[in-house]
């Protein structure tokens, strides 16, 4: 065991909160915010669901960087100070929490999440698996872009969604070639590095750039 400082941004008012902590190498930021919570400060506010990187919702950025909190450990950073912000480009709901809503809502309505098994649907089996998206918004929060463009979840889901033959196929490609979609991208690749679902936004986004208006 060792010890660190796990530095917490705090909210209403702004404020960094430090705890002095014990954990091993393999403990997760997550599991370190449990403990904060519920041996020292039971006001702290973070999200967490599924504990291994399917869900999404413990997303913050983690010494300076986007990243699951249940998928990262101290033995990974390698500091004895972790600092644990909330994700930017999204209102603060709590510590943190930040609220995705904006990205959902950009997301296609009728967007589907499962597909077909290309390797399988082969042999003749027909299985399904889920998209590899997650939703946890690491990829908004690390695009420089801002301002009124939809951002690279939200694109990237509408360029799986047109190469599925998505029976919304105009609407989407009316929005994804918008002035506030594809065209907007600057191509930083920041969403396509901070992807901890190796989704690679940014190559989604360069699809998108590709079609005819
Ligand atoms: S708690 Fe589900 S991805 Fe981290």
């Amino acid at each position: 065991m060792k010890e660190y400082v796990l530095k917490v941004s705090r909210s209403g008012p702004f404020r960094w909160s430090k705890y002095q902590i014990k954990a091993e190498e393999t403990t997760t930021i997550v599991e370190l915010l449990e403990e904060v919570e519920s041996t020292v400060d039971p006001t702290l506010t973070y999200r967490h669901s599924c504990h291994h990187g399917s869900c999404g919702t413990c997303a913050c950025i983690i010494n300076g960087k986007e990243a699951l909190a249940c998928r990262t450990t101290v033995g990974a950073l390698g500091t004895e100070e972790i600092t644990v912000e909330p994700l930017r480009s999204f209102p603060r709901e709590g510590d943190l929490v930040a609220h995705l809503g904006s990205m959902i809502r950009s997301m296609p309505a009728a967007g589907s999440y499962v597909r077909e098994d290309e390797c399988n649907r082969r042999e003749g089996a027909v299985f399904q698996r889920f998209e590899d998206c997650i939703e946890c918004g690491c990829c908004m929060s690390a695009c420089p872009v801002g301002g009124d463009f939809i951002g690279p979840a939200p694109l990237a889901m509408m360029n799986r969604e047109l190469q599925k033959g998505s029976k919304l196929q105009e609407d989407i490609r009316s929005k994804a070639l918008s002035r506030s979609g594809a065209p907007s991208c600057r191509d930083h690749f920041a969403c396509s590095r901070a992807c901890p679902s190796y989704v690679y936004p940014g190559r989604h986004i360069q699809e998108l750039k590709k079609l005819e208006r």
